[in-house]
């Protein structure tokens, strides 16, 4: 493990490699991941790619991600964009500081890496072009406060985890999403918990557990009907 501290803009964050060798962050003042240590790039390509991006059978996809951290969905998705178009509004309430960004692990060729840089070097609160039909708008915000004038058909909920960040999983949270969403909308998380797949179907959504990545049993994809 790499002990490096980086100094964040708002908060330390302490740079780690997971075991599939892909980056992750720990934030010491919430002994928390950003990531699986089971394996970063593999746990993004599970829970987010594959279940959702890939699932979806719209070519035209509007996603909302809470929060963007390192990247590595936006990454993804823009690697697995296939002949889609795509918005994508990530909200992040603690931008990594760009010391964070330029040392982090996921491209796998010089050209994945100028992607990723060039993710995080685009402009904040406002939409840009990333790649051809993939439209970014990196959004400084908190989630809690946010009220939506968009609709999603993929939500990417990778809050930290309920015991972390209880206020993040709460139902009005999740009734505040099922309403940003379009009918066949889905949303997926890591998160396995029955209080939390309850809250999920308390505000409407039909919830399906799925194997989880490596080290969980399950994950989490509910779907708003059509
Ligand atoms: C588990 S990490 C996942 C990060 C990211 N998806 C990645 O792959 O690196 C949770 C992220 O949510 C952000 N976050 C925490 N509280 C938030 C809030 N109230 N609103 C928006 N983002 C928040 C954190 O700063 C962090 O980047």
């Amino acid at each position: 493990m790499n002990n490096n501290w980086l100094k964040d803009h708002k908060r330390k964050v302490e740079l780690k490699v997971s075991a599939d060798g892909s980056h992750t962050l720990y934030v010491p003042e919430l002994d928390e991941h950003y990531h699986s240590v089971n394996g970063a790039y593999n746990e993004s390509m599970h829970v987010f790619i594959e279940p959702a991006l890939c699932h979806h059978a719209q070519s035209q996809l509007n996603i909302l991600e809470i929060g963007l951290g390192t990247g590595l969905n936006a990454f993804l998705t823009a690697l697995n964009q296939s002949d889609k178009r795509i918005f994508y509004h990530a909200l992040e309430k603690y931008p990594i500081s760009e010391e964070a960004a330029a040392q982090l692990n996921f491209g796998k060729s010089e050209k994945e890496n100028q992607l990723l840089n060039q993710l995080h070097q685009l402009p904040w609160n406002e939409a840009s072009e990333l790649q051809p039909n993939f439209v970014v708008l990196k959004d400084e915000t908190d989630l809690t406060s946010t009220t939506f004038t968009k609709s999603y058909d993929l939500v990417y909920f990778d809050a930290f985890a309920p015991e972390v960040q209880p206020e993040m999983w709460e139902e009005a949270i999740f009734q505040k999403l099922f309403n940003a969403m379009s009918p066949g909308g889905i949303l997926t998380t890591y998160c396995a918990k029955g209080v939390v797949r309850r809250t999920m179907q308390a505000v409407g959504f039909t919830v399906e557990r799925l194997p989880g990545p490596k080290g969980k049993r399950e994950m989490l994809r509910a779907t708003k009907a059509e």
